[in-house]
């Protein structure tokens, strides 16, 4: 029944910058399936921004992916029955008609942030100012006039049909008034409101995935609550995946059925999320739910920090680079000995020495 819809095998992602190499995704392998909603969890810097851009093929400079692959299992009609063609989106132009038709189209995206979603950062002709005009708010132009633009660059439709479709959109996710409000600038609708906004915009053509990067951060609980129940009904409608990245436990908890845990570019647990929080395996994993006061509640911190302090990406430690701060650590195995992917559960995962009896 789970039939992937995104799979990432072995993606590497490197920025070469002054002082040297950053390894911003380092292997990463994950599935999602189709109408699934994976949660990826895990400390600031870990690389779950940069997985999300390479999805989309918006890795900004001097980033570079470098290695593995990302299949789309695409579904086309051929002939009257539906066949699944797989594209394998890091051989793609970053500037091709093939990728502009997921990026917005095939896969939305919603990003952190919706206050700087009002800055004017579009710069034609690059390929990152294309996708985020696609979904960032320009403020000088009607929220309707952005959204009729996303849908025809992605549907053969007239102007007035995209229009209604836009009202629609508005009205789905509790826009008061929208054959008013499609008319009104960015700056005439509060956070809140914008943020609906963007997911009205990055759900206007129904994509088959959303990425959602920590896409309610910035508002207050109620209105974010509201938010997540219409991307749970939106998702229901058309039965579209989501990859949700967040810091907040809480969130993750209510909407991920699965959840992805990544350290240092690697993912180093994957399981339930019912699983991740009852039964975590990896001492990250422990470390990163211990840090927070209530898991399951709402709770509004973003994930504390835990003992000692992220490496140094130029300067990564040997072995398992989470060695230096783990309260497991077995001296001359876990600061010698790569971990590999494990099979912890039934469908649990986990890269730690302790699992693999070394
Ligand atoms: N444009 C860039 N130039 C150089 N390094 C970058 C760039 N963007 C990201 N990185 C590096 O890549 C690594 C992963 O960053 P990423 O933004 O994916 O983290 P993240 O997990 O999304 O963090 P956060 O939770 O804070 O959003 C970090 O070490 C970061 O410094
Ligand atoms: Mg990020």
């Amino acid at each position: 029944m789970s039939e992937p819809l995104i799979e990432v095998k072995d993606l590497k992602v490197q920025f070469n910058v002054r002082d040297g190499i950053i390894h911003a995704v380092d292997g990463a392998t994950f599935t999602i399936n189709r109408g699934q909603t994976l949660g990826i969890i895990g400390e600031s810097g870990c690389g779950k921004s940069v997985t999300a851009k390479a999805i989309l093929r918006m890795v900004p400079r001097p980033g570079k992916v470098t290695g593995g692959e990302i299949l789309y299992h695409r579904r086309i009609k051929s002939n009257g029955s539906e066949i699944t063609d797989i594209v394998n989106i890091t051989e793609l132009d970053p500037d091709g008609e093939e990728i502009r038709k997921i990026r917005g189209g095939e896969i939305g995206m919603i990003f952190q942030e919706p206050m700087s979603s009002l800055t004017p950062v579009y710069t034609a002709g690059s390929h990152i100012g294309e996708a985020v005009g696609l979904h960032r708010l320009v403020p000088i132009r009607k929220v309707g006039a952005q959204m009729v633009e996303t849908i025809q660059a992605h549907r053969r439709i007239s102007k007035q049909e995209a229009r209604e479709i836009a009202i629609d959109m508005l009205r789905r996710v509790g826009i008061p008034k929208p054959e008013q409000r499609v008319d009104a600038y960015p700056h005439q609708l509060s956070g809140g409101q914008r943020q609906r906004v963007m997911i009205a915009i990055a759900l206007s053509c129904e994509p088959k995935m959303l990425i959602a990067d920590e896409p309610t951060t910035a508002l207050d609980v109620s209105i974010e609550a509201q938010i997540l129940d219409i991307m749970r009904e939106l998702q229901e409608t058309v039965d579209m995946a989501i990859m949700f990245i967040t810091h907040n436990l809480g969130v993750v908890a209510e909407m991920a059925e699965e959840i992805c845990v990544m350290y240092m570019g690697k993912i180093v647990e994957r399981a339930s999320a019912v699983e991740i929080f009852y039964e975590p395996q990896h001492p990250y994993t422990r470390a990163l739910l211990k840090s927070i006061p209530h898991v399951g509640k709402k709770s509004r911190e973003r994930l504390a920090s835990i003992k000692g302090m992220v490496p140094d990406p130029f300067n990564l430690p040997s072995g398992c680079v989470f060695h230096p701060r783990c309260p497991e650590y077995m001296p001359g195995k876990c600061d010698r000995i790569v971990p590999s992917w494990t099979q912890v559960g039934e469908n649990h995962w986990a890269r730690c020495l302790l699992y693999e009896g070394v």
